[in-house]
This record gives C-alpha cells, structure tokens and sequence, in this order.
C-alpha cells in the first residue's frame, strides 16, 4: 500500500529523508550570512537592463555565446558582471571569475560565461 501523498513511505520517517540541502544549521555553518552594504541611489535589475527591442551588451553575449543553458544562473550572472564592468571595463578572465565567483552555475557553462562577459566588455568599450 502507498503511503498518502506526502508521507513517506513507512520506515522512510521526515528525520530519516535525506535533504540534500542539509539542515538549516548546516546550511549556516557551510555559508555563513553574507554582510550586506547599504544600497544609497536607483537599483537596477534584470527587467531594467534591457528591453526585447534593445538588449543590453551582456544579454545580447550571453545568448551569442549560449552562456545561459537552463537560465537558472543567468539573472545573478548578468547583474554581478554588468557591476564588474561598471568598475573596470576591461577585466581579464581571472577577475571575471573572481566577480562571479558568488554564483555557481549547474549547468557548468563558466567558461561560456567569461567569455560572454569579454564579449560584451569589448563591445561597451567600442
Ligand atoms: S546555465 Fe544552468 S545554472 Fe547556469
């Protein structure tokens, strides 16, 4: 017999599921809270970067270079590089990874990604 939606099937107790997140305390001491700075002026997000019509430099590379496979990274990854470029509009591939090194991306498109961001750095810069 089945166990009713949402239960475990017998012997198979919430405690003893693996959650591959880990507990909460585990997920703390893992990666502790990230210090977060004062926001002072407008914030832009993804929505404001560009419009169909018009991409952003970085949305434009990002597709060019099929950087974003499932897309799940791709927001974080566009907005941290878009903030890396604004402080240095000629980064080497060693400080593109240090500036996105925040994000992981599942679909292990990094090397994509760098070279989306170069990309689009020489293109801002022209
Ligand atoms: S493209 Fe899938 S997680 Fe980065």
């Amino acid at each position: 017999m089945s166990p009713p939606v949402g239960q475990p099937p017998p012997g198979n107790s919430p405690s003893r599921t693996a959650n591959p997140l880990g507990t909460a305390a585990a997920r703390e001491k893992a990666a502790p809270p990230r210090q977060t700075a004062a926001v002072k002026g407008p914030v832009t997000t993804i929505e404001g970067l560009g419009t169909l019509d018009k991409l952003h430099p970085l949305q434009r590379a990002f597709i060019e270079e099929q950087a974003c496979q499932c897309g799940y990274c791709g927001n974080g990854m566009v907005m941290s590089a878009k903030a890396l470029l604004e402080r240095n509009p000629a980064p080497t591939a060693s400080q593109i990874r240090q500036a996105l090194n925040g994000h992981l991306c599942r679909c292990a498109s990094h090397n994509r990604i760098v070279r989306a961001v170069q990309r689009a750095a020489k293109e801002m810069r022209s």
